[in-house]
């Protein structure tokens, strides 16, 4: 099911119109569907029925507040990689106790924060990370609660940059490394074995990947028993992917079935944590543009509009493909091929090459399927103000983020007082 349509020719984000929201708010703006994320995240806790499950969304994908206290009152948990996406949780009202902690380079400072909150997990990705938690739990008298994030080597078949765990990643930890890891996890005095966590990359869209790493970890699960070192949660980590030009990835029942297959098949019926994030934002959301100029020269034709790489940079970054549709089907002209581009001075500025589209200056465009990855990976290069959010909910329009002011982007900047 779309939350985004057309109605009587013009797109919609569920009962409002897209032109509404351009005339109040402006361009560039990221718009999302409330009930799209709800959708999403309902699909994957509905497909475990009653086993044992916390669905710790990705804040990374998409960190907006106002869209972690949506997930939050459906009973979310979080999966967090800094102390400010932990902070963001906190404020949007999210249970500590249901937060995983990812990441490959946790600070002391970030450790203090996490351990005193006590979340439910910090996934620990080295050996000498372990040291270091067992070093600042005991510095604040807690014991920390940890999983080790295992690198199970399995090609998730997806873009290298999004790939995470083959062995030249620098996440997790090698199986060949694990097991010596538990053991001496299960030594230290303020750690607690809670569980064993891994993530494989994103975008995934088949269930082998993560049936393939499933039962790696499951091994490891056993070789632990045997060793007395019990675990108390499988956190399989995020990846499952989406629709963004025609891909087939598993439904949310087919992606958690193959787990629930995988833990059956070894008698194994431990709690199971996930980490998505893409599946639950990206097509909950997408970016309003505006076409400012079109623009032909022998070869190519462009429409340049008002969002640019800054805005939403997985085209330049990726080369990922978003579909881009006209806000209002115009059938008074004829279309044409364009390259879609923006105002930053790269040549790399392109949301999509090739897109035959039929539309005039002035008009407005939507690049779809930008709600996971869009907005967090904006930036100000060209001192550009980063664009507004909004969460459409029914026939409510609610501004989640104001578009940015110039004085939000010299914050902190100073001239040198000469002497
Ligand atoms: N858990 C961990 C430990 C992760 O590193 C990630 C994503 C996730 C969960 C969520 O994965 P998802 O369910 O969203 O696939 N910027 C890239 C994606 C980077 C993903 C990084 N890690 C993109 O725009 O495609």
């Amino acid at each position: 099911m779309s939350f985004f349509e057309y109605k009587n020719g013009i797109l919609h984000a569920e009962n409002i119109s897209l032109t509404k929201i351009a005339d109040a708010v402006g361009t560039p703006c990221y718009v999302y569907s409330r009930a799209a994320f709800e959708t999403q995240w309902q699909s994957l806790d509905s497909a475990f029925g009653d086993y044992p499950h916390t669905i710790c969304y990705a804040v990374k994908s998409n960190s907006n507040i106002a869209v972690l206290n949506i997930l939050a009152k459906l009973g979310s948990g979080f999966d967090v990689v800094s102390e400010g996406e932990l902070r963001r949780v906190l404020l949007a009202g999210g249970d500590p106790a249901k937060v995983v902690f990812s990441g490959v380079a946790k600070s002391w400072s970030e450790l203090e924060f996490a351990i005193s909150q006590g979340v439910n997990s910090i996934n620990v990705e080295s050996i000498s990370e372990l040291e270091r938690v067992q070093e600042v739990a005991q510095s604040l008298g807690k014991i920390a609660s940890i999983a080790i994030r295992v690198n199970p080597d399995v090609d998730p078949e997806t873009h290298p940059y999004i790939s995470t765990g083959m062995d030249e990643a620098k996440f997790g930890v090698p199986m060949g490394a694990a097991f010596d890891a538990y053991i001496k996890a299960n030594a230290m005095p303020n750690i607690e074995v809670h569980g064993i966590a891994c993530h494989i990359g994103s975008q995934i869209t088949k269930t082998s990947p993560f049936s393939d790493s499933l039962e790696i970890v499951l091994q490891m699960v056993k070789r632990l028993a045997d060793n007395q070192i019990y675990i108390k949660q499988l956190d399989l980590g995020g990846g499952l992917g989406i629709d963004y030009q025609g891909e087939t990835p598993p439904t949310a029942k087919e992606y958690v079935d193959a787990m629930l297959d995988g833990t059956k098949a070894h008698g194994i019926d431990l709690p199971i944590a996930i980490e998505p994030g893409r599946y639950i934002s990206g097509n909950s959301g997408l970016l309003l543009t505006k076409v400012e100029y079109l623009k032909r020269n022998d070869r190519k034709a462009f429409a340049i509009v008002d969002a640019g790489m800054n805005d939403l940079l997985r085209p330049s970054l990726y080369q990922a493909h978003h579909a881009i549709w006209p806000v209002t089907k115009n059938t008074a002209i004829e279309s044409e091929v364009f390259d879609v581009v923006g105002p930053v001075c790269e040549s790399a500025d392109v949301l999509g090459y090739d897109r035959e589209l039929t539309i005039q200056a002035g008009d407005l465009i939507s690049v779809m399927s930008a709600g996971a990855y869009g907005f967090v990976m904006s930036a100000n290069y060209n001192s550009r103000l980063k664009p507004a959010e909004v969460i459409v909910d029914g026939d409510q329009v609610h501004v989640v983020r104001q578009r940015e002011q110039f004085e939000d982007l010299v914050k902190g900047e100073q001239i040198i007082e000469e002497e």
